[in-house]
C-alpha cells in the first residue's frame, strides 16, 4: 500500500540515546506531529515526504570511534533545519570539520550555561539558565561557520549555531525535565526555525484514525488478540466504531491472569462496549507446556508462542481474514527500530510482530505512533469506564514472569491471591492511580516462621510498587509504614502459603520492574 504523506512532521534520527523517546514526546507536547527513525535512513525517505525539521538525537558512542553510527552526510544539504542533541551536536561538529575530543572535565547532571545572546532557539531565555548534561566528549573546535551561543564552566561549546544553513547543536538535554527550559527549546526550533503550525491534537487523531481504519479494511475482515488492557481495548473500540462486525476479538485466558480479570474483562467487552469477545479457556494449554521452564527469557517465548498457536486455531473458524489488529504503542514501535539499532535489548516484549508469516494477515496498528498517556486520553474522550483507563500494566506473559523459576498452578494460585490482596489495599489508599504498577512477586525460596504454635516453612513474596511515567525508568514508591505493614499483614495471614512479605527497594535502572 503507498504510504500517505504526514501533514506536517519533524523526523528524529535515533542515535541510541535512552532519552530519544522523549524527544518524540516533548515535540507531540509542543503539537507537532514527530516520528524517530534509525540513524542509518535512507535519505531518498526523507526527500519523499521532507520533514520540517529533523533532530538528531544522543546516544552512547564516541563520534571520532571507527564504529560510531553515522547517518548520511548529505542530510545537511536538504535545506532543512537541524537540531543535533548530545551525540547529535557532535556529530554535525565532526561532520562540518569541528574537533570532538574527550574531555578530562566530564560533565554530568545539573550544569549552569552562560548564553551569548536570545535568539533563535534560545528566545525568550534570561542570560543564565540550568540544564541536564551527561558527556564525556565535547567540542573543542568549532566547525567553519559555527559560532558558539552557549557555554559553562567546563564546556566552551555549550551550544552552537550555523545561522545561515540553520543547524543548530546543543551539548545538554533539552528533554530531560531537569533542563527547566527544556521545553522552550523545542518550542522555539519547532515555530521560529521549522516555521511549523501546531496541527496536532488527539481529536483529530481518533476522527482520522476511524476513517483512515474504513478506507484500508474495506470490506475485510479484521482478527484482534485482547487482553482486557487499555491498548488492545482502544485499538478495538476505535476499529469496531470504522468497520462494527467485521472485527472478530479473541480474548485467550492463558492461565497466567489475574483474579477474576477473565470474567471481567468478558463483562467489560459486553456491557460498555457492546462488542462480541470470542472467549477461549487454553490455561491448561499454557500451563502444560510451561511445565519444567524456569528461565525467564524461555517462559516468555513459551508463552509467546502458545498464544500464536491458540489464535491461528481460533482465527482459522472465522474464515477468510485479511487483517490483524494489534493494539502496539510507540514505545514497543521504537524498541523493536532500536533493536536494529546501537541500543541493548533487555527483555524480549512478544507484543510487536510476534505472529507467524504464514498466516499471511496485514497488521493493523492504529496506534502506533501514540505514547500511553495519550491512549488514556482518548480513552476518555471515547467514555471509558475509570477503572479501564486507570488499569495498571500488566506483562503479556502475565504472572508467569511473576513467579521466580518454575510457575506451576500452585504457585499461580497463591500469587494471585495475594495479588488481589495488594490491589485492595492499594486502591483503598487512593494510590492505584498515583503509582505506576503495584504487585507481588512469589519467590522460590521457603522460610521459617511460627503462626500459632505451630511452625511454618513457606515461599516468600516480594512486594514491588513503583512510580513512572513510561515505564522506561521507574523509581520505588516511599509507601508510608502503615500502609506496607497492612499489605504484609493481610497477605501472611490470609494467604496460605506465603509466611513472609519484603518490599523491593530497587530503582529502574540499574533493576527493572518486573523480576524476569
Ligand atoms: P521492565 O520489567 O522491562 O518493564 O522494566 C517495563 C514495563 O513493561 C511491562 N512489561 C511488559 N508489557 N509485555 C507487555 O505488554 C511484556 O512482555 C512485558 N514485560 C514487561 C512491565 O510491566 C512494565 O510496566
Amino acid at each position: 500500500m503507498k504510504k500517505e504523506k504526514r501533514k506536517e512532521w519533524i523526523a528524529i534520527l535515533d542515535f541510541g540515546s535512552q532519552y530519544t523517546q522523549l524527544i518524540a514526546r516533548r515535540i507531540r507536547e509542543a503539537k507537532v506531529y514527530s516520528e524517530i527513525l534509525p540513524y542509518s535512513v535512507d535519505l531518498e525517505k526523507i526527500r519523499q515526504d521532507p520533514p520540517k525539521g529533523v533532530i538528531l538525537s544522543g546516544g552512547p558512542a564516541s563520534v571520532y570511534e571507527v564504529q560510531a553510527p553515522v547517518c548520511d552526510k548529505k542530510i545537511f544539504e536538504l535545506g532543512i533545519p537541524i537540531l543535533g542533541i548530545c551525540y547529535g551536536a557532535q556529530l554535525i561538529a565532526q561532520f562540518s570539520g569541528g574537533k570532538v575530543v574527550k574531555t578530562s572535565q566530564a560533565e554530568y547532571g545539573r550544569v549552569n550555561i552562560i548564553l551569548d545572546n536570545q535568539e533563535d532557539i534560545f528566545y525568550g531565555f534570561p542570560k543564565e539558565t540550568d540544564c541536564w548534561m551527561s558527556h564525556q566528549d565535547l567540542v573543542e573546535a568549532l566547525p567553519l561557520n559555527f559560532k558558539a551561543i552557549a557555554r559553562s564552566e567546563n564546556t566552551k561549546v555549550a551550544a552552537m549555531v550555523n545561522k545561515e544553513k540553520k543547524i543548530y547543536g546543543i551539548q545538554f538535554h533539552p528533554e530531560v525535565t531537569h533542563t527547566p527550559l527544556g521545553k522552550k527549546i523545542f518550542e522555539n526550533f519547532l515555530y521560529k526555525i521549522c516555521q511549523c503550525k501546531p496541527s496536532w491534537n488527539l481529536e483529530s487523531f481518533i476522527e482520522q484514525s476511524v476513517k483512515g481504519i474504513k478506507e484500508k479494511v474495506g470490506k475485510g475482515r479484521v482478527v484482534a488478540g485482547v487482553s482486557g488492557g487499555i491498548d488492545s481495548l482502544v485499538a478495538a473500540v476505535l476499529t469496531h466504531k470504522a468497520i462494527g462486525n467485521q472485527l472478530y476479538c479473541i480474548f485467550i485466558n492463558n492461565g497466567l491472569l489475574r483474579k477474576g480479570e477473565a470474567e471481567e474483562v468478558q463483562k467489560r467487552f459486553k456491557d460498555n462496549f457492546k462488542i462480541d469477545l470470542i472467549y477461549v479457556d487454553a490455561s491448561e494449554r499454557f500451563l502444560k507446556r510451561l511445565k519444567g521452564v524456569s528461565d525467564p527469557e524461555k517462559k516468555r517465548m513459551v508463552v509467546g508462542e502458545e498464544f500464536i498457536r491458540v489464535f491461528e486455531e481460533k482465527a482459522k473458524d472465522i474464515g477468510k481474514v485479511e487483517y490483524l489488529l494489534q493494539g502496539t504503542l510507540y514505545p514497543d514501535v521504537i524498541e523493536s527500530i532500536s533493536l536494529e539499532g546501537p541500543s541493548s535489548k533487555i527483555k524480549s516484549h512478544h507484543n510487536v510482530g510476534g505472529l507467524p508469516e504464514e498466516m499471511k494477515l496485514k497488521v493493523l496498528e492504529p496506534l502506533k505512533y501514540l505514547f500511553k498517556d495519550e491512549v488514556r486520553k482518548i480513552a476518555k474522550k471515547l467514555k471509558f469506564p475509570e477503572e479501564v483507563i486507570w488499569r495498571q500494566p500488566f506483562p503479556g506473559p502475565g504472572l508467569s514472569i511473576r513467579v521466580i523459576g518454575l510457575a506451576d498452578k500452585e504457585k499461580l494460585d497463591i500469587l494471585r491471591e495475594a495479588d488481589e490482596i495488594i490491589k485492595q489495599e492499594i486502591k483503598k489508599n487512593n494510590l492505584y492511580k498515583k503509582v505506576w504498577q503495584s504487585f507481588g512477586i512469589l519467590l522460590p525460596i521457603k522460610t521459617v516462621g511460627v503462626m500459632g504454635d505451630i511452625r511454618t516453612y513457606d515461599f516468600v513474596l516480594a512486594l514491588r510498587i513503583v512510580n513512572s511515567s513510561d515505564g522506561m525508568t521507574a523509581d520505588w514508591a516511599k509507601i508510608s509504614d502503615k500502609i506496607l505493614g497492612e499489605i504484609s499483614n493481610r497477605i501472611i495471614n490470609e494467604v496460605k502459603g506465603i509466611n513472609r512479605v519484603v518490599y523491593d527497594i530497587s530503582s529502574k535502572p540499574p533493576a527493572t520492574i518486573e523480576w524476569e
